[in-house]
């Protein structure tokens, strides 16, 4: 993991809510895998705290991540411009596709909202021998980012695109139309999604990797805030942001 000042090499809107934002670096574009993090500092003044990112693509040395802005740090981000600089620090977290191989034929990713982030990274590396089925849900259409993903099935809760209602009831659905053989669940997305996809996940005996995105301040396992509650073992909780941010759902407390 390394902290660089790295130029943006463009600004691109995905839909009139989402931007894509691409920066350049060598070292990073060379270690980072699917499913990893960037911690971003958006400004030198304010504010103070870093901002984590999926990594949601990288093409050469060029990196991007996507987002919507919600608060001050997105704010600032989407001010940003060709030629102005960021400074990152990453690559953070353990990845997707340590969870990747193993005895099932589907592969089923499931994104919430902004948790599409990490998929299209994810399904340009993910094993070759393994089908890919991507879900995506939001709240309307301008949500909703296809780029670099496979078999997609779009929700929204509003019925501006795709299946009227969440994802969870749009994957029910799907798999009541067609046998995927023994799956395998991805998913990233709000928590309450996570738990309820999972939840279907695990009761049809599928394993389920979920990325967290719990409040983070420093996003390398220093200041103990991304603490989750685990289902026993060894610790009674785990940090988001080191230990994961991908865990098996069944290993930790999703609430
Ligand atoms: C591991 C990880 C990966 C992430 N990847 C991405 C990504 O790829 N793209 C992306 O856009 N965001 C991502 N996030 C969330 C991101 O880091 C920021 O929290 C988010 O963009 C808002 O930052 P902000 O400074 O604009 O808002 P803030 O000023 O920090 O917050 C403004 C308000 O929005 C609320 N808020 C903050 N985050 C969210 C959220 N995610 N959903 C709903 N309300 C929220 C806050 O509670 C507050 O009320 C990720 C978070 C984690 C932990
Ligand atoms: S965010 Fe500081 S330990 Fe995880």
């Amino acid at each position: 993991m390394r902290q660089e000042i790295v130029p943006i090499h463009s600004f691109e809107c995905l839909t009139n809510e989402i931007l894509e934002l691409t920066f350049t670096s060598d070292y990073l574009a060379s270690v980072a895998k699917p499913g990893q993090f960037i911690n971003i500092r958006v400004d030198n003044n304010f504010p103070l705290l870093r901002r984590p990112f999926s990594i949601f693509n990288i093409d050469g040395n060029k990196i991007s991540i996507v987002f919507n802005v919600i608060g001050t740090g997105t704010r600032v981000l989407a001010k940003k411009r060709k030629g102005d600089t960021i400074d990152i620090l990453g690559p953070c977290g353990n990845d997707f596709l340590t969870f990747a191989n193993g005895e099932y034929d589907t592969a089923i990713f499931v994104g919430g909202g902004i948790g599409v982030a990490p998929f299209p990274f994810l399904t340009k590396h993910f094993p070759s021998d393994k089908k890919i089925t991507t879900y995506l849900g939001a709240r309307h259409k301008e949500l909703i980012v296809t780029k670099g993903l496979k078999n997609v099935n779009i929700s929204t809760d509003d019925g501006s695109d795709g299946f009227h209602g969440t994802v969870l009831d749009l994957v029910k659905d799907d798999f009541k139309k067609h046998d995927y053989g023994k799956t395998r669940f991805f998913i990233c997305g709000p928590t309450r999604m996570m738990k309820a996809v999972a939840e279907f996940a695990n009761n049809r005996n599928s394993d389920c990797y979920a990325s967290l995105e719990t409040d983070m301040a420093c996003g390398i396992g220093l200041c103990q805030g991304c603490n989750i509650e685990t289902n026993g073992g060894t610790k009674k909780y785990a940090l988001v942001c080191k230990e994961g941010t991908i865990f098996e759902t069944r290993t930790v407390k999703l609430q």
